[in-house]
């Protein structure tokens, strides 16, 4: 009955999302800890959910393991299991070997696998479950990214009631490349579930909204589609971009923090002091264009361009997805490439790649951002790259210079960058050079209005104009006149 649905009912706002904001790990002597998990979601949202006290469902990052709901930090923490078998199928498998690649414009072949759809299915729909469990009459549900796309539509069905809201982090790709995946029309029905569905760029909002007029036909006008129902009623579902971004203040304060500067000349003083530092901060994946930026840095050692007198690069590659074979061979790649170029162009002075494949905390990050003068993002797709935002909004001295790749959302708002094509690698070393010999005038210039972007966008503005518009559209979708 309608009651028994309500027993445990409790929270007014819901976030879900595949990993919470912590990871059970279990340290070499079986020793446990909770730990903030890696990527941009967690990073964005930590904030909105600290102020909201609502709950998140969530995966804990290890395969079969129950947990029951607890607080971390401030959070309500609601965990979803996963048996191993769905960790391979419906996470490495559907998620991260089908979604990814063929969402990032097929950089990698992404691999289509039947059994990995029938746990996706069954995945999301222990994630709607758990939701609509912990939701409250009336509460509102933000689903987030590719991993949970059939949560909206499942927990719709469950309960109609909710205002429900989904965010994809990532790109949405052309109609083109969308139509090869054989669920096409089940992914967007998912979707379709929601009342918002918020994108990073307008440009990912355009191919959703045609992929939905050429798979179903329904109308649209600009950012509103006409859904029906099963009644054949019409519901109004908003498909917009809402660029999402970083605790611009937070990582302010942090890089005025004494202590944090001072990190920042050690690892100046521990590389040599060299004249120019580059920097690149990625998970290690092949969406990041890593390979792309290491050919570049070495063509231009090789042809004296830059010297290692004078430059060195700093790439930090956080650990990814390690058991899918495209991420290990990528990792195979990469620390060829590094060595080769290390044993060519290093010296026993000068190192020409400071390589380290580890994750770091915050204050780490930051101090690395004020040590480097030059910023490396060169993602050959990527949904918006909230590292470009951080080492903006950590450059408080107008100080530093962004080379930022064209194939990523924060091109569509950082224009004072250099833009580059990281396909193009003469162009890429021209950017490089020009980076790396810029004028203080100039470079302060581009920097104080990449920070007034970066300082006036926040994450708390994204979540509160997402949530606004979810809100408005939810007394909409329930029935009031809209003019
Ligand atoms: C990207 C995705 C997130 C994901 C993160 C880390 O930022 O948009 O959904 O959580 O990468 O990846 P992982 O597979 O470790 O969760």
């Amino acid at each position: 009955s309608r009651d028994e649905l309500y027993v445990d009912a409790a929270y007014d706002m819901i976030v879900v999302s595949n990993r919470l904001p912590v990871d059970y790990l279990r340290g070499p002597d079986g020793e446990t800890t909770w730990k903030s998990s890696p990527g941009g979601l967690v990073t964005a949202l930590e904030p909105v959910m600290r102020a909201a006290d609502g709950a998140w469902v969530g995966w804990a990052g290890v395969a079969d393991r129950e947990f029951d709901p607890f607080e971390y930090d401030g959070i309500n923490i609601i965990p979803v299991p996963l048996s191993e078998s769905e960790l391979e199928e419906y996470y490495e498998g559907f998620s991260n070997d089908t979604l990814w690649p063929l969402y990032h414009d097929v950089i990698a072949p992404p691999s289509f696998h039947r059994e990995w759809w029938d746990a996706y299915v069954r995945v999301n729909r222990r994630f709607a479950e758990a939701a609509a469990r912990a939701a409250s009459p009336g509460a509102v549900v933000w689903v987030q990214d590719y991993q949970l796309q059939l949560v909206p539509r499942m927990l719709r069905e469950k309960r109609p009631d909710l205002v429900i809201g989904f965010f994809n982090h990532i790109p949405f790709p052309a109609y083109g490349i969308y139509s090869q995946l054989p669920w096409r029309r089940q992914v967007l029905d998912g979707l379709l579930g929601a009342d918002v569905i918020g994108f990073q760029r307008a440009a990912d909002a355009g191919n959703f909204t045609r992929a939905v007029r050429r798979l179903f036909g329904y109308a649209t006008r600009g950012s509103v589609l006409d859904v029906p129902g099963p009644d054949g009623e019409v519901r109004h579902v908003v498909a917009r971009q809402f660029p999402i971004s970083i605790d611009s203040a937070g990582f302010e304060e942090l890089a005025r923090r004494p202590d944090v500067q001072a990190r920042a000349h050690e690892i100046r003083e521990s590389l040599g002091n060299p004249q120019t530092i580059m920097l690149g901060v990625d998970r290690l994946d092949y969406t990041k264009g890593i390979r792309h930026r290491l050919k570049a840095f070495g063509e231009l050692l090789r042809d004296g361009r830059l010297s290692v007198e004078d430059v060195t690069l700093v790439q930090v590659a956080s650990p990814s997805r390690e058991r899918v074979e495209t991420y290990r061979q990528l990792r195979d790649e990469i620390e060829l490439m590094v060595g080769r170029l290390n044993g060519d162009y290093s010296t026993l002075g000068h190192q020409a790649i400071a390589y380290l494949h580890h994750g770091y905390p915050r204050e780490e990050m930051v101090a690395l951002y004020l040590a480097a003068d030059v910023m490396l993002v060169t993602a050959l797709r990527d949904g918006m790259n909230l590292v470009a935002k951080e080492f903006v909004a950590c450059s408080f001295d107008d100080d530093g210079v962004l080379v930022l790749s064209e194939f990523t959302g924060a091109s569509d708002e950082l224009r004072q960058a250099i833009l580059v094509n990281p396909h193009d690698i003469e162009g890429l070393k021209d950017a490089m050079v020009e980076a790396a010999q810029m004028p203080r005038k100039e470079r302060a210039r581009r920097m104080r209005a990449l920070r007034k972007r970066v300082r006036e966008n926040d994450v708390a503005k994204w979540s509160s104009t997402f949530l606004k518009t979810l809100t408005g559209a939810g007394i909409i979708a329930s029935g009031v006149p809209d003019g």
